[in-house]
């Protein structure tokens, strides 16, 4: 961010209107037109838009939805704000996206809906998956919390993540995020009928929203029909997020840059396994995760480049592992096929263990100079070749 960030977020101060307003219905217009999506809503995360999304297909306390663990822990921690359960399935190791040829074999009468998520930027196989859910009349929800500005081939065209594929996407603006707004999210779905569900939800239920009354003629007495929320964006962060979408094309294309240069001079390094990107995936590298060798210690790898002056993260968590999901019967299996595995360690879900543990992200920023990557892959290189 920079003064046009700063100066954005000026013009929302001084124009008196600061919460959810005139920049926020900007922002989710310019928004639509970027993702090419009939609707946009802006909320205050992408957890609560997550939760929003799980609401509007119905799903309700006691249902099933399946998802992967391999994510942050706000995907599934959505599906329990529902007083649903999240029935994990696996990755594929190189792309780190749920295995879609393992998604039906969980699928049972409980089962309310099917959330994807396209780890780290990289598309997950949206084709495949949605095979499978029309098969079983299952709406799919996309966490494109990392994916803004990723692409996928569909019917010949490259399109954008959120278009939607699924039935609703919900995107992070967090500052871990491609394009930030200090903390924001995003629904975009083309069913009028939750786009509207979602803008009463957003705002408490309110029946006439503040802009409206503010701008009335007559007094307008609002009421609340129904439980709502407030996952309100301000137009504080709305006006940074127009200037921010207004860069996202170039800092993409500077990611995908950075990217594919760690993938030609990484290739050479024995038994480090970098990320594959289908042909029909553009990611936006939100990050880049490499597999280390196998004689090399995933925090020793991490210690050795932090006293080299380089931040690294380890591999996206798994959320069976932690505490707030391992003491459940259901953690890794469902409350009616319950998996009997040693706490932490699943043979189901192997691979986004090993993922986990065996993984480290490496520094990708848009304004990465060559100098600070080649940097980074001499230290790298040298590490894991001890
Ligand atoms: C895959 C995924 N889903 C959901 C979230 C939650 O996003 P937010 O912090 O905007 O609530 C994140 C954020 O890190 C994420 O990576």
């Amino acid at each position: 961010m920079g003064e046009p960030e700063a100066e954005a977020a000026k013009r929302a101060i001084m124009s008196g209107w600061v919460t959810q307003g005139p920049e926020v219905a900007a922002f989710e217009q310019e928004f639509t037109a970027y993702v090419g999506a009939k609707f946009a809503c802006a909320v205050s995360n992408c957890t609560t838009a997550l939760h929003l999304a799980l609401l509007a297909v119905g799903v309700q306390p006691g249902d099933e939805v399946v998802t992967v663990s391999h994510s942050y822990i706000a995907t599934a921690n959505s599906i329990r704000y529902c007083g649903a359960i999240p029935v994990f399935v696996d990755i594929e190791p190189h792309t780190y996206n749920i295995n879609p040829t393992l998604i039906e074999q969980v699928i049972g009468d409980r089962t309310r809906a099917i959330l994807v998520v396209h780890q780290m930027g990289m598309p997950c196989n949206l084709k495949a998956i949605l095979d499978i859910a029309r098969r079983h009349e299952l709406p799919v929800i996309e966490d494109a919390a990392c994916a803004i500005g990723s692409e996928i081939l569909w019917n010949g065209e490259w399109e954008k993540i959120g278009k939607p594929h699924g039935d609703i996407a919900c995107f992070s603006f967090h500052p871990r995020k491609v394009i930030s707004t200090g903390d924001g999210g995003m629904l975009t779905t083309n069913n009028p009928e939750w786009d509207k569900q979602f803008r009463l939800w957003r705002q408490h239920g309110m029946s006439v929203p503040d802009t409206v009354r503010h701008t009335a003629k007559q007094v307008i007495f609002e009421s609340y029909p129904m439980l709502g929320y407030n996952y309100r964006m301000t137009d504080i962060q709305a006006a940074v997020g127009r200037e921010q979408l207004k860069r996202l094309p170039e800092i993409v294309e500077r990611r995908r840059y950075l990217a594919q240069r760690y993938q030609e001079m990484l290739a050479d390094v024995p038994g480090l396994k970098l990320p594959t990107e289908p042909t029909w995936a553009r990611s936006n590298w939100q990050s880049y995760c490499v597999r280390l060798p196998e004689k090399c210690e995933q925090r020793q790898v991490m210690q050795a480049m932090l006293d080299a002056g380089i931040s690294t993260r380890r591999g996206i968590m798994c959320a069976h592992r932690e505490p707030a999901y391992e003491h459940e019967t259901w953690s890794c299996g469902s409350e009616q096929q319950v998996c009997n595995c040693e706490v932490g360690k699943c043979d189901r879900l192997s691979e986004s263990e090993q993922a986990q543990d065996h993984s480290v992200l490496l520094p990708l920023f848009h304004h990465m100079a060559q100098q600070e990557q080649d940097y980074v892959m001499k230290v790298l290189k040298m590490t894991c070749q001890v």
